[in-house]
């Protein structure tokens, strides 16, 4: 298994980075890419930890060479949120980022599964896709946009709450990644009661889960050691669906429903990416409410991404 980390230097990057060498199946091959100098020094740091995955840093004209004979490629490059800041605001540097990238994976690993971390995702996976139609590459089952931090941020609310252990309570969240998009179903949670004002209150804590890490962080960024966490999970799932496991994680991917061409569901993991994209139930009127009222805003910010590349 090989795994590319581009954007390997920054706050996500490296803290992804270091849960793989860590956690990744014993014989992986770990390749961490950035446009930061400071790169070959993330590879080195890794490289001194125990474990039989084998690292290597590759700088800024070396983007080829990591990428090829890649299983899976993730994307956490790109700039960060600071206070005030919608992740909508970050699209005019982190688009072109990813569309380049995402060009270089089509010309150097097309067959990659690609999981996109950098924001706005409900608009940069949109990019990727159109990105790879125009290489002649786009596979749909193999592009994710990573929504997992929304649902390690809802259990461990909900837990919060509820004075369980956060490793036994499971929330989905369906939508996009961003503000109102971000849905979680908590009418779904097994064995939890909650009044009509928890519900409330927790949706608006979990849609606005990334702006308290923004502003705690006070100008120095957003959520990196989550975010790392999040997007290790999704990786790992990733790795053990592909080596036939049934693995089943909440991602952004491309489904055409009427809800939205991309939305995040419940999808079933394998060995070629997405086996099978799953129905997200019955939700409750609070549910159907909120997910109406975002769908628009969901459905522009995909063409946004899709106007990017075409026009
Ligand atoms: C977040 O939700 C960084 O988008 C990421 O905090």
């Amino acid at each position: 298994m090989k795994v590319a980390v581009l954007g390997a230097a920054g706050g996500i990057g490296q803290a992804l980075s270091l849960l793989l060498k860590t956690q990744l199946p014993a014989g992986s091959e770990l390749a961490l890419y950035d446009v930061a100098p400071v790169v070959p020094g993330v590879a080195v740091d890794l490289s001194h930890i125990p474990t039989d995955v084998k690292v290597a840093g590759f700088g800024k004209d070396d983007l080829a060479q990591a990428l090829t004979g890649c299983d899976i490629v993730l994307i956490p490059a790109g700039v960060p949120r600071k206070p005030g800041m919608d992740r909508s605001d970050l699209f005019n540097i982190n688009a072109g980022i990813v569309r380049n990238l995402v060009e270089a994976i089509a010309d150097n690993a097309p067959e990659a599964c690609i999981g996109i971390i950098t924001n706005p995702v409900n608009t940069t996976v949109a990019i990727a896709a159109e990105a790879l139609k125009a290489k002649g590459v786009y596979n749909k089952n193999k592009l994710f946009g990573v929504t997992t931090l929304d649902v390690i941020r809802a259990e461990t609310f909900v837990a919060e709450l509820k004075g369980l252990s956060a490793t036994n309570v499971h929330v989905p969240v369906i939508g996009g990644h961003s503000g109102t998009t971000i849905l979680p179903l908590l009418s779904q949670v097994k064995g939890v009661e909650l009044t009509d004002e928890e519900v409330a209150s927790l949706t608006t804590r979990i849609q606005n889960a990334g702006t308290e890490v923004v502003e705690a962080k006070a100008g120095g960024g957003s959520a990196t050691l989550s975010m790392g966490q999040a997007a290790a999970r999704f990786c790992l799932s990733l790795v053990a669906a592909m080596k036939g496991d049934n693995v089943v994680e909440y991602t952004y991917v491309e489904t055409n429903s009427d809800d939205a061409e991309f939305f995040s569901h419940p999808v079933r993991l394998g060995p070629n990416g997405v086996e099978e994209i799953l129905p997200y139930g019955e939700l409750s009127a609070f549910e159907q409410n909120a997910k109406d009222a975002m769908l628009e805003g969901l459905r522009g910010d995909i063409k946004l991404g899709q106007d990017f590349v075409n026009n």
